[in-house]
């Protein structure tokens, strides 16, 4: 009698947890709309910050346009068009930003690389001529063994060393990725729940498959060795208010395997996972990963060329992101 009611006990606690969490999950994700619609850039384009932003995708579209593999002359117009418009309409509103100043450089050098273009520019050449004191941006040429050379680096230079690299060549052997996939495991997670699973894909039509799904890998996800999908096991996640845990806890990862990729000589591209819920669902299927892992990032990787260029990819000032809320005294 007394094992029976603490079965009943036992059933009816475990079920109010559930009720309870279910509870938090639905407030949890109710907050996250509202903030999402009440602050995202996209929504709020009048705002500095999002205006910058929209600069920072703009520049950065023609920044990978020069330095890809296999570039063709005469890409992106319309994309110097529009980056032209949304610079003189954040300079008209806000003024002076280095990531503004930034994107003129990024002109020039794309106007520099056009140099005996025969079609004319003359939208590009007024607007440059307006802004005579900006030279052009220095996208890095580097060879292989300049890339990895701080492998050995105090951090503070390895560090600086590691790029996205859209340049793959050759294969990565499986003990090299299962070398740096272990080394990523010295990641932190929350109560070292180690949310993080790992997926290879070396399947050229799985590859291309997903890439088409992807979208941001076009000039040279056909040259990439390998795919990695990081994705995060919901099932170590304890209670509502965790909902981000699979992306914080998957994301601290991913920054630990790029790191690791770097140091074990592998060229990688981070690749965003913005789909909608049915590429994500059909990625899920087609890639045969079970559904109880959130898909957190997929990085392309490879060995890469002997030489090869990267995208500058300049970083704000401290000053710009480092907020003191005490004395700020250190
Ligand atoms: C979450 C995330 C998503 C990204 N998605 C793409 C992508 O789809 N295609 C791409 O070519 N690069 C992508 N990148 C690479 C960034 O463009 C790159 O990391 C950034 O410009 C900084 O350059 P760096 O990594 O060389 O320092 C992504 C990076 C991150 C962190």
């Amino acid at each position: 009698m007394i094992e029976f009611l603490k079965r009943i006990k036992r059933s009816w606690v475990a079920g109010w947890q559930r009720w309870r969490m279910k509870r938090e999950a639905r407030r949890a994700f109710r907050f996250d709309a509202r903030q999402f619609l009440d602050h995202a850039g996209a929504l709020h384009l009048d705002r500095k910050a999002a205006a910058c932003a929209e600069i920072v995708m703009g520049y950065h579209v023609l920044e990978k346009g020069l330095t890809m593999p296999h570039r063709r002359l005469g890409f992106g117009k319309g994309a110097v068009v529009h980056l032209i418009n949304l610079i003189d309409a954040f300079e008209r509103r806000f003024g002076v930003d280095p990531q503004v100043v930034h994107a003129i450089g990024v002109l020039r050098a794309y106007r520099e690389l056009h140099r005996d273009w025969p079609e004319p520019m003359p939208r590009l050449d007024a607007f440059l001529a307006a802004h005579p004191d900006v030279p052009p941006a220095n996208e890095p040429h580097l060879t292989r063994t300049d890339f990895f050379a701080a492998k050995d680096a105090p951090f503070p230079q390895f560090a600086a060393s590691r790029h996205v690299v859209r340049h793959f060549a050759g294969p990565v052997p499986k003990e090299t990725i299962e070398a740096a996939v272990s080394l990523a495991l010295t990641a932190p997670s929350a109560c070292n729940r180690q949310h993080a699973r790992v997926h290879i894909i070396d399947d050229p039509a799985l590859r291309d498959w997903l890439f088409a799904q992807q979208g941001g890998t076009r000039g040279f996800g056909a040259d990439a060795d390998k795919v990695l999908v990081v994705t995060s096991d919901l099932s170590a996640v304890r209670w509502g208010w965790e909902r981000h845990d699979c992306y914080t806890n998957g994301g601290i990862f991913v920054m630990n395997l790029c790191y690791a990729l770097h140091y074990y000589g592998v060229a990688h591209c981070i690749l965003h996972w913005s789909v909608s819920p049915e590429t994500d669902r059909a990625a899920h299927e087609t890639l045969g990963i079970p559904a109880n892992e959130a898909i957190v990032q997929v990085l392309a990787c490879g060995i890469p060329p002997e030489e090869f260029d990267v995208a500058a990819s300049p970083r704000r000032s401290i000053d710009e992101i480092l907020t003191w809320h005490g004395r700020g005294e250190g």
